[in-house]
């Protein structure tokens, strides 16, 4: 019984079907675990394929393969390299014309051109691919999310802090926000008035003002999940503590960010370089993996940090391969 049980256990952890099932995904709850890979990086590489969204280095001759194309053995461990980062950007071309229709909701890119009424792009006449549109299927169809089921997701929706701005809710934009590396939709919201949110403008990663209201954070379970915020290393350096001012008119401070792993971190106004053992100069913007990776490795050619302190820091985005 006892061997039997042991050789079961073997037999699933080496049969590791897809990592991440995409249609259960909540991005509130993404901790930055897996490495995301940009489409980009994706369609540039190879031997990359992905199954629903979960990339994998395999050789074949596709893409993009759906679960019954490929061997189950080949989606293990050893050959997941993340999940497939699609931004609002790349979404909208594709929109069923230029590109196979694909719609976001909730953080996750479905890609619907198999069925009948999106193919062309546009759904009922009143919706159209290429778009996120979580508000819209959750308050404005008669159907709701549940026929999503018959649709495949195909990535994780991503937007850059330049993506993010043009959502300020002026000119007729939608109105979004960023806080602890998820972008939602206030749009719908009565408390935004000409792009403003009590003085704090849509269109901007807002963690350390939330944060100075002590339990404000409970009010975004009121707005939509649209997304996570990712950094490159360009975007990661305009947060080097002198050049993001913080969005309140009580607090003059620049915002710090830095990466360590997948994941940012918002180091502003802390004594970070302390708690991470590096120079008290050092420069936020930046990646400070190195800092930590002693932890993970045998040998360590310096003093090295204990990770437990990246928990006294919220996290504001993720890194992207
Ligand atoms: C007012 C807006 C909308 C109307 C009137 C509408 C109407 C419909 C209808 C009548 C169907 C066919 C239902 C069936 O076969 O049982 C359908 C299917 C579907 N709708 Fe909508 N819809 C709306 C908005 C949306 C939005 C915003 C999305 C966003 C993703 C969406 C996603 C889907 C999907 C995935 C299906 C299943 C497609 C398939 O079976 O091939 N719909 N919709
Ligand atoms: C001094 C700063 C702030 C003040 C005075 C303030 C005030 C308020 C008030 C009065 C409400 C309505 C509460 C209710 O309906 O019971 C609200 C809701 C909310 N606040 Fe703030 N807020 C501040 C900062 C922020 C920041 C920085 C964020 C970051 C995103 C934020 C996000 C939200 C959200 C998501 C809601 C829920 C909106 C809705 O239900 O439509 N707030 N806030």
């Amino acid at each position: 019984m006892k061997v039997s049980v042991v050789f079961m256990l073997i037999l699933l952890s080496t049969l590791n079907f897809a990592q991440i099932d995409l249609r259960t995904f909540d991005v509130t709850k993404f901790t930055g675990d897996i490495p995301l890979v940009s489409l980009q990086r994706f369609l540039q590489t190879d031997e990359y394929v992905s199954v629903e969204g979960n990339v994998y280095k395999i050789s074949a001759n596709k893409k993009f393969l759906s679960k019954s194309e490929i061997k189950p053995e080949l989606l293990s461990d050893g050959n997941f390299v993340g999940l497939l980062a699609m931004t609002i950007d790349e979404l909208r071309s594709y929109d069923g014309k230029k590109n196979p229709a694909m719609v976001a909701v909730n953080g996750v890119v479905y890609d619907v051109s198999n069925s009948t009424r999106w193919r062309t792009g546009n759904h009922q006449n009143r919706h159209n691919a290429g778009e996120e549109l979580t508000y819209d299927i959750l308050k404005l169809s008669p159907h709701g999310s549940k026929l999503l089921e018959r649709v495949v997701p195909f990535a994780v929706l991503v937007f850059s802090p330049e993506q993010l701005s043009r959502y300020s809710g002026l000119n007729k934009n939608k109105a979004y926000v960023a806080a602890f590396g998820v972008v939602y939709d206030m749009t719908q919201s009565k408390t935004i008035k000409n792009g403003l949110h009590f003085g704090y403008p849509a269109g901007n990663e807002l963690t350390f003002e939330i944060k100075q209201q002590p339990g404000h954070e409970a009010m975004l379970s009121r707005i939509y999940p649209i997304g996570l915020l990712v950094f490159d290393e360009k975007n990661l350096g305009n947060f080097d503590g002198k050049s993001v001012p913080v969005a309140s008119k009580n607090i003059s401070a620049y915002k710090s960010f830095v990466q360590v792993g997948n994941v940012v971190y918002d180091v502003t106004g802390t004594n970070w370089q302390e708690k991470f053992g590096v120079n008290p100069e050092a420069l936020a913007g930046r990646d400070y993996t190195s800092q930590f990776e002693c932890e993970l490795q045998e040998s360590c050619s310096h003093e090295h940090s204990d990770a437990s302190v990246l928990k006294e820091f919220a996290k504001v985005g993720f890194g992207i391969l």
